[in-house]
């Protein structure tokens, strides 16, 4: 039964039955947990980053079958960029009618966030950031008085209390010390928004090398598969620092490899 006041416990760690005090007794209920599943890949079938969002996506079901999972292609339903009209009607100028719509996506975006208990995010990168598409789902997001706020002491995240586990495709190498290091503003970046938001400790999964060959292709992609496979199942965000799992097998040698067939962008 679901607890009337309740409608889950995020706090608990897990997914299975709890008890809450519901007038005169304790009656037991099921959480059932959230799951928002975003791709954003314009390459479909051949996209890394969707091979790997739904591996993560396939492990977490298996673990917790009861899942409510939600999933937005932001490709198929890309998301109009900010409008200085969308902005003003946010702050509560009269919206005109054909602006409706975009309110509409807006709203809808920013509700599946904050419901969501684990977000899973494929996030290739291009042209050495985020995907535009995904880019336009971060403005619908990072919204304040929604996910932060001001205060006396600066900006405050308010949607902690979520896992957030993102696949991550890249042409070349990014790795520290690596030549094209200080061009790396994809995970730098999700890692950033994510902390400004709240969310400090979200977990990559990495498949580098992608453009590198096909070697490096299929064994990055083999490495990233399998810790999908071996991610924890549970929803509660870690406690730790950010989680990273690099999916590629040896950085240093392809580093070197990789220096002298390829230019620093591999796109
Ligand atoms: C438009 C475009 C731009 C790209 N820019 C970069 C880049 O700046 N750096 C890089 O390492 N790889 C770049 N790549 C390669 C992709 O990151 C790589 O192919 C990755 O696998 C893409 O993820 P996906 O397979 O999920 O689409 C680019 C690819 C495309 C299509």
């Amino acid at each position: 039964m679901m607890c009337p006041w309740l409608k889950k416990v995020r706090s608990c760690g897990d997914f299975g039955s709890h008890s809450c005090s519901a007038g005169y007794k304790s009656i037991p209920w099921v959480t059932q947990m959230k799951l928002l599943h975003i791709d954003s890949s314009v390459l479909g079938p051949h996209s890394v980053s969707r091979q790997v969002s739904a591996a993560i996506v396939d492990r977490l079901r298996q673990a917790t079958p009861s899942l409510d999972i939600v999933y937005r292609d932001l490709t198929q339903t890309p998301l109009a960029h900010l409008s200085g009209s969308h902005l003003a009607a946010a702050q509560g100028a009269p919206a005109p009618a054909e602006l409706g719509p975009d309110l509409a996506a807006s709203a809808a975006v920013l509700n599946e966030f904050l419901d969501a208990d684990i977000v899973v995010l494929g996030a290739p990168m291009y042209n050495f950031t985020i995907p535009s598409q995904l880019k336009a789902w971060i403005d619908r997001v990072v919204v304040v008085g929604k996910t932060f706020k001001y205060d006396a002491n600066g900006p405050q995240g308010l949607a902690g209390g979520k896992r957030v586990i993102v696949a991550i495709s890249r042409g070349g190498y990014y790795g520290a010390g690596s030549p094209a290091a200080s061009l790396e503003h994809l995970e730098t970046y999700l890692r950033g928004v994510f902390g400004f938001i709240g969310i400090p400790n979200p977990e990559f999964i990495i498949a580098d090398g992608i453009q590198v060959g096909p070697d490096h292709r299929e064994k990055s992609l083999a490495n990233a598969l399998q810790a999908a496979t071996s991610l924890r199942p549970e929803a509660t965000p870690t406690s730790s620092a950010a989680v990273r799992l690099p999916a590629a097998a040896d950085q240093t040698t392809d580093l070197r490899e990789a220096k002298t067939r390829r230019p620093a962008h591999p796109g």
